[in-house]
C-alpha cells in the first residue's frame, strides 16, 4: 500500500512490501560436484577486472584466430566483443566434440505421442545432418554468409540441425516461435529480409497432428504484401515420406527437404570462419510499439556468454542429461537448449509437445526414463503441473541435481513446491532473470556458492553489475525497500548488438533514458535500461517485479499491448481497442481486450469472437484474450488518450484510483458494473491483489 508520504515519490520509487524470505542452502551432494565451487570465482569477475574477466568465457570456445581487443567501446552503445577473433559456432557446438564424444547423444528427442520412441542424435549423426543441410542451404538455397533465413519450426531435431547448418555458413537464422500465426511469421520474414523460409508440414500438440504448412502460405503472402518476396520454402516432414498438411505444395517454390537432401548425402561443408561480431541469429521480441524488434545476437560474444553461463549457472558437465522444457522458438531455447549445452558437449533433451499431455505425470516420466540430471522450466509450467498433478512427481523415480526457473517472477509458495516435490529436496534451484535482448542470464545465484532465496533471482551474475535507478537517475539503495528501474551498468558479451535495421530505436529504447553523456566512449556513461521494475534487498539480491512498459508477460512471453490492439483494430466494426493484463493463477498474467465500436454498430458475441480470432490470426493462440469486453466508450484523458490503468483496475477488481482527470469519468462505473457483474456470474471470483500486483496495475500504461 502507498502511504501519504510515499505517494509523493516518483513512480519508480514506490515502496514494495514483501516479506523477506529465508535463505535456502544447496544440498552438499550438489556442491561437491559443482563447476563453480571456488569462491575465488567472484574475485576473478570483480569489477576492476572488467572487461578482461570475460576472456574466461571466451577461452571455453575454440577460435580460428584469437581476438586482439576484448571490448571495443569506440561506437557506444554498439559494443563489440572479442574484436579480431574468428570462430564458427557450428564447429564449436558439433565438430570439436567428435574426437572424444562422437557416439554420445547430442540431442534426445521426445515426440509428444508417448507410444513413439525417443530418438537419440549422436554428435556424429548431428555432424552428418548439419553438414548435409548446410550443403543444401548453400547450393540449393543459394545462401551465403550474412544472408537471413526465417524458420517457422516446431520442437523437432530438424530445428537445431537447421540452426547449426546456418551457423556453419555464417547465414543468420531467425526462428519464429512455431505457435505464432502465419501473419506474424510473414512480418518477421519481411523485417529480416529473408527470401527463404524453412518450415514443417505438421507437428503434435495436445494429441493432435497440427497442420503447420498452411501457415507458410499465409506467411509468404504477408511478406509479399510487405514487399519481401520468398522464392524458396523448404518443408521438413514430420514423418519422412508422408505429408501431414492439407496445403498444396507450390511448384517452383516449395520442396520437401528429405527429397532434396538425397542430393547432398554425406556432403561435408567447411565451417566458415566468422568474425566474432558477425551476427549469428535474430530473435524477435515484443516491445512498446507495434513492430516487433529483431534482436541481433553476435557469434563470439554470444556463444562465449551462453557457454560460460551454462557451465557455471546451469552447472552443465559433459556427462549430464540436460532438459530445458522451453521452446527453441524463444531465446531460452536458443541459448539454453541449443548453443550453450551443445557448446559444452552435453546431452540436451528436446520435447515436442505440451508438458501436461497426456497427463501431468509426463515430464516426470520423461525425466525418469532419460535420467535427466538438470531440469529447466518456467513458473507457468510449474504452476500448471502443481495445479493438475500436485503429487505426481512423488510417483516417479527421477532425481535432479539442479533446477532452473526463468521468464517470470515465481511466487515463494510455488518455488517451495518446485524444490520439495519436483526436486525432492535434492536439487539446487536457480531463478534466472534475463531477456531476449540479453543473450544469457543477468541475475541468478551461483548455485554452489550463493544461497537461494525464494522469489528473488539473486545478485547480478559474474561480470554483470546491476543497479536500480529512480526516474531521475539516482541510485535506489539496496535495503531501502523501494523499487525502481533495474539497469545494468556495464556491457557483457551476450548483449544484443542492435535491433535489426533500426539502430536508432536500439539506442532510444535501451540507452537514452540513463545515458550520462551521448558523446562519451566510456561504457560507464551508458547503463542498459532493462524495462523491469525491481527491488534490491540489503544482501544485494534482486527481486524482479515485472515490466514497467506496456508489455504483458503471458506465461513468460512478452506481448506488446500495441500489437494486440493493432490486431483488434483489423476487425471492421472496432473503433478503439485497449489491451490490459489480468492476474492469472497459472500464466502469471493473461490478456483482456476492451474494444469500442464504430457508430451505428451493435455489440454482439460475433464481434467478440472476431476480435479473439483476429488476435489468433495476427499473433497466435498464445495471445488469445481471456475476455473481449465491448464497451460504449473508453475512459479517456482530456487529451483523448485511453487510460489503460483504469480498465486494468476494473478487470482485476482493483482500485481505479483518481478518475477526476478523465474527460468522461461517468463511463468508469458503467464499465465496472458490466465487466465485474459478468465475471462474478461466470464464477471468476476475485482474490485480493498483493501490494506488488496492485502497484503494477496502478502503473499500467501510465505513459499516458
Ligand atoms: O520482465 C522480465 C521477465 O521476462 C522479461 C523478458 O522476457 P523475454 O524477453 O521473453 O525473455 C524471457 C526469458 C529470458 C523480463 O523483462 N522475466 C524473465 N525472467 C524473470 C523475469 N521476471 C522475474 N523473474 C525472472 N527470473
Amino acid at each position: 500500500m502507498v502511504t501519504e508520504q510515499q505517494s509523493e515519490l516518483s513512480e519508480a520509487q514506490i515502496a514494495v512490501h514483501w516479506r523477506e524470505e529465508e535463505y535456502d542452502f544447496p544440498p552438499a551432494g550438489f556442491v561437491a560436484q559443482a563447476n563453480a565451487a571456488d569462491p575465488e570465482i567472484r574475485t576473478r569477475f570483480a569489477e576492476e577486472r572488467f572487461p578482461e574477466c570475460f576472456t574466461e568465457y571466451a577461452d571455453l570456445l575454440s577460435w580460428d584466430a584469437r581476438w586482439q581487443t576484448t571490448l571495443d567501446t569506440s561506437n557506444p552503445p554498439f559494443w563489440k566483443w572479442f574484436v579480431g577473433g574468428r570462430l564458427n559456432a557450428s564447429y564449436n557446438c558439433v565438430d570439436r566434440h567428435l574426437a572424444t564424444d562422437r557416439n554420445k547423444a547430442a540431442l534426445v528427442w521426445v515426440p509428444e505421442p508417448e507410444a513413439d520412441g525417443t530418438v537419440a542424435v549422436t554428435y556424429q549423426e548431428l555432424y552428418r545432418r548439419v553438414n548435409e543441410f548446410a550443403a543444401l542451404l548453400r547450393d540449393f538455397g543459394r545462401l551465403r554468409a550474412g544472408d537471413r533465413v526465417t524458420f517457422h519450426l516446431p520442437m523437432v531435431p530438424d530445428l537445431p540441425v537447421s540452426m547449426l547448418a546456418c551457423a556453419r555458413l555464417g547465414v543468420i537464422h531467425s526462428q519464429v516461435f512455431g505457435g505464432f500465426s502465419g501473419g506474424a511469421c510473414g512480418e518477421r520474414i519481411a523485417d529480416s529480409g529473408s527470401r527463404v523460409l524453412v518450415t514443417m508440414d505438421g507437428y503434435y500438440r495436445n494429441g493432435e497432428l497440427v497442420d503447420h504448412k498452411v501457415k507458410a502460405d499465409e506467411a509468404v503472402a504477408r511478406a509479399a504484401e510487405l514487399g519481401q518476396p520468398v522464392d524458396t520454402v523448404l518443408v521438413w516432414r514430420r514423418h519422412r515420406g508422408q505429408y501431414a498438411s492439407r496445403a498444396p505444395m507450390v511448384t517452383g517454390r516449395d520442396v520437401f527437404v528429405d527429397e532434396v537432401l538425397r542430393d547432398y548425402r554425406d556432403a561435408v561443408v567447411e565451417p566458415v570462419s566468422m568474425p566474432a561480431e558477425a551476427p549469428l541469429f535474430l530473435m524477435y521480441t515484443s516491445g512498446t510499439t507495434a513492430q516487433p524488434k529483431g534482436c541481433q545476437h553476435s557469434t563470439g560474444g554470444y556463444l562465449a556468454y551462453v557457454t560460460g553461463t551454462s557451465k557455471y549457472y546451469q552447472d552443465i558437465h559433459p556427462n549430464d542429461t540436460y532438459w530445458c522444457m522451453a521452446d527453441i522458438g524463444w531465446i531460452t531455447g536458443h541459448s539454453y537448449i541449443v548453443y550453450g549445452p551443445l557448446s559444452l558437449g552435453t546431452t540436451s533433451v528436446l520435447y515436442e509437445g505440451v508438458p501436461t499431455y497426456p497427463d501431468p505425470g509426463r515430464p516426470w516420466r520423461i525425466a525418469e526414463r532419460l535420467g535427466v540430471t538438470i531440469f529447466h522450466t518456467a513458473p507457468t509450467a510449474i504452476r500448471m503441473l502443481r495445479k493438475l498433478g500436485p503429487d505426481e512427481p512423488r510417483q516417479h523415480d527421477h532425481h535432479f541435481k539442479h533446477m532452473t526457473t526463468v521468464g517470470e517472477p515465481i511466487e515463494p509458495e510455488v518455488w517451495r513446491w518446485y524444490r520439495d516435490v519436483v526436486g525432492k529436496g535434492e536439487a539446487v534451484v536457480v531463478d534466472t532473470w534475463w531477456q531476449t535482448e540479453n543473450g544469457g542470464f543477468l541475475g541468478a545465484t551461483l548455485p554452489a556458492l550463493e544461497p537461494m532465496k525464494p522469489g528473488s533471482c539473486g545478485p547480478g551474475v559474474l561480470g554483470v553489475y546491476p543497479v536500480i535507478y529512480d526516474e531521475h537517475g539516482d541510485v535506489v539503495p539496496a535495503g531501502s525497500g523501494k523499487a525502481g528501474n533495474i539497469c545494468i551498468r556495464n556491457p557483457w558479451p551476450g548483449i544484443f548488438e542492435t535491433i535489426w535495421g533500426q539502430p536508432e530505436r536500439f539506442v532510444q529504447i535501451y540507452y537514452e533514458k540513463y545515458c550520462r553523456n551521448p558523446d562519451s566512449t566510456d561504457w560507464r556513461d551508458w547503463p542498459y535500461f532493462a524495462g523491469d521494475g525491481a527491488v534490491q534487498a540489503a544482501d544485494g539480491y534482486f527481486r524482479i517485479l515485472g515490466r514497467v512498459d506496456d508489455v504483458i508477460n503471458v506465461a513468460g512471453h512478452r506481448l506488446g499491448t500495441k500489437e494486440l490492439e493493432s490486431a483488434s483494430l483489423t476487425v471492421e466494426e472496432v473503433a478503439e481497442a485497449a489491451a490490459v493484463p489480468v492476474i492469472d493463477e497459472v500464466r502469471g498474467r493473461a490478456v483482456e481486450m476492451y474494444v469500442s465500436l464504430k457508430p451505428g454498430v451493435t455489440a454482439s458475441e460475433g464481434i467478440e469472437r472476431k476480435v479473439a480470432q483476429a488476435i489468433d490470426t495476427h499473433i497466435g493462440k498464445i495471445a488469445r484474450p481471456m475476455h473481449v469486453w465491448i464497451v460504449p466508450d473508453m475512459p479517456k484523458t482530456r487529451s483523448g488518450k485511453i487510460m489503460r490503468r483504469v480498465i486494468a483496475a476494473i478487470s482485476n477488481f482493483g482500485d481505479v484510483g483518481d478518475t477526476t482527470t478523465l474527460s468522461n469519468p461517468e463511463i468508469v462505473d458503467s464499465i465496472r458494473h458490466h465487466v465485474q457483474a459478468e465475471k462474478l456470474a461466470r464464477g471468476q471470483t476475485p482474490r485480493q491483489l498483493t501490494p506488488q500486483e496492485a502497484d503494477e496495475i496502478r502503473k499500467f500504461g501510465n505513459a499516458e
